[in-house]
């Protein structure tokens, strides 16, 4: 695992938007994994910057995204359906037939799970996964637990996490509580992964993903196993890890 330490969040996104670059450069064709939250705003927003600037194509990209609210219609401007359109996807030349999600309106988690399942194997393969951190240590939307969800499954949510994006809705009533969520061994099998984390709050999640045991009960830790992931986190979300300077 390598890890970048940036000054602040600024830093941060330019450095991860620069890895993602350099992928989309490389493999112009290449399948990204995208995730939502404040955590990879500022990436989208580099990334938005550089396509204006004629340095980067997403012509040829497809993208898969982590996860999706469960009864929220993809108009509702917090469905991550829009979350990406209004960061990312209404901005560059990217191929609309190409980006996916699950569908947070299938009533049926059994028959989604499945779907959203064989649209990721369609694509042959996420080379490049971007990853936040929830607070509690999570990522997707896979909370903790007593074991690791494998493929993509419909999630409960924590209520640590209904608390901590409840700031996006009127109120924690209105968000939802279940979601569709890539698994574990979904996210694993990408071929590179690429963690951006950001701010105190998220100091404890850091160090016990990257620097604890590996456990369900921290669902991020397990990245530790995979063979190609970069961290870029800022100073404040390392305060608790003792790297050499
Ligand atoms: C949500 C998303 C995660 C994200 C996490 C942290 O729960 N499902 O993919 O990493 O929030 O969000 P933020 O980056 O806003 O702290």
């Amino acid at each position: 695992m390598k890890i970048i330490r940036t000054k602040d969040y600024g830093e941060m996104s330019r450095k991860a938007a620069g890895i993602i670059s350099a992928q989309v450069i490389m493999k112009p064709d290449c399948v990204l994994g995208l995730a939502t939250g404040s955590s990879p705003e500022g990436t989208y927003e580099k990334l938005v910057e550089w396509y204006n600037q004629g340095d980067l194509d997403f012509g040829d990209v497809t993208t898969v995204n982590l996860d999706e609210y469960r009864g929220l219609p993809k108009e509702n401007d917090q469905s991550y359906y829009c979350f990406m359109h209004r960061h990312l996807f209404d901005y560059v030349n990217i191929n609309p037939d190409r980006t996916f999600l699950p569908d947070g309106m299938n009533e049926d988690p059994d028959a989604e799970c499945a779907r959203y399942e064989e649209v990721i194997r369609a694509t042959g393969g996420v080379d490049l996964q971007l990853l936040g951190l929830g607070r509690n240590g999570h990522i997707g939307f896979n909370e903790p637990g007593e074991f690791f969800e494998k493929g993509t499954h419909c999630v409960d949510l924590h209520p640590s996490t209904i608390e901590a994006n409840k700031r996006f809705f009127a109120s924690a009533d209105d968000v939802p509580k279940q979601a569709y969520s890539m698994g574990i061994q979904t996210i694993m099998n990408a071929k590179k992964i690429l963690v951006v984390v950001s701010g105190e709050d998220k100091a404890e999640a850091v160090k016990n993903c990257f620097f604890g045991p590996v456990t369900p009960k921290v669902p991020g830790s397990i990245l530790q196993m995979h063979p190609d992931v970069t961290v870029v986190a800022d100073e404040a979300a390392l305060s608790l890890c003792s790297l050499p300077e």
